[in-house]
């Protein structure tokens, strides 16, 4: 299996896609999925089509996952693993940090991701064993120092559960990293794209991005590219270690040393842990 021809053909598809995207920002009117904050627009499913009939058409044999049409469960199969606007509600308000999220997955491991900002032109892709890369540029954009909770910079998203157990285990650890007695983290950062905070912990720009409640075809790209950059995803919940592709809580982690102590003393701040 030819993985840089395989991301060659998703950055042919990203920048299609990014033109339909591009057409529309702005413009658009939404339904809702599963709540008022879970949205939707005719743009998502028209990119899903546009990207799940390309697929078909190129590798007949791989499965097809897709936030619109295409929920199903993980194989060990290759699959793409494909969220056609990522940061729907940045794109309906158009704030300009929403991105087509194209990833490609064998036995459940993301091996190549493509992420496209198409109004700001950010092109991110990664492939297994080649590196990952910024608009030609090799991630990480700076050298990995050291990481510490106390100088963080850390991407947390609300999501779309607004109310329950989970919702408040969010708030709280939010409150704890923020202001704990073991000290502060230098801020939070909220894009509104799971995908672009993958990326952004890729380029090192981020330190740590931890989000329960997002799905696959959220995380399966900018997993892929961060793994390139020395970078790590592990399971947000302070009980469990190893995360997979669709755990549905994450915690990455950008390259650098102590890299373990912190996602120790990230997880000692979640609440209940
Ligand atoms: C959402 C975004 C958001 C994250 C949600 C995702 P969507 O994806 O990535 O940042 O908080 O968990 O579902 O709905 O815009 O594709």
């Amino acid at each position: 299996m030819d993985l840089e021809e395989i991301r060659d053909f998703l950055v042919q598809l990203a920048r299609t896609a990014g033109e339909m995207i591009r057409e529309k920002t702005g413009k658009v009117t939404w339904d809702d999925k599963m709540n008022s904050v879970d949205l939707v627009t005719e743009t998502d499913a028209a990119v899903e089509r546009m990207v799940k009939e390309q697929l078909a058409s190129k590798y007949p044999d791989f499965k097809f996952m897709g936030e619109e049409t295409a929920h199903g469960v993980l194989t060990a199969d290759p699959t793409f693993i494909v969220d056609p606007i990522d940061g729907t509600t940045n794109f309906i308000h158009r704030f300009p940090s929403s991105c087509i999220s194209l990833g490609f997955a064998v036995d459940k491991v993301p091996v190549v991701g493509v992420v496209y900002n198409p109004l700001l032109d950010h092109m991110y892709q990664g492939v297994q064993g080649k590196g990952a890369y910024f608009n030609g540029q090799k991630l990480p954009l700076k050298p990995p120092s050291e990481l510490s909770l106390g100088t963080a910079l850390i991407a947390i998203e609300w999501g779309s559960e607004r109310s329950g157990p989970n919702y408040t285990c969010k708030t709280q650890t939010f409150a704890n990293l923020a202001a704990s007695d073991g000290g502060m983290v230098h801020g939070f950062r909220s894009m509104g794209s799971a995908a672009l905070n993958l990326c952004s912990v890729a380029a090192g720009t981020l330190d740590a991005y931890w989000e329960g409640g997002c799905w696959a075809w959220d995380v399966c790209a900018g997993w892929a590219i961060l793994a390139e950059t020395g970078g790590a995803v592990v399971h947000g919940n302070p009980g469990t270690d190893k995360a997979a592709v669709d755990s549905r809580v994450y915690l990455a982690v950008r390259a650098g040393s102590n890299q373990q102590k912190f996602i120790a003393d990230f997880k000692s701040h979640i609440k209940g842990s």
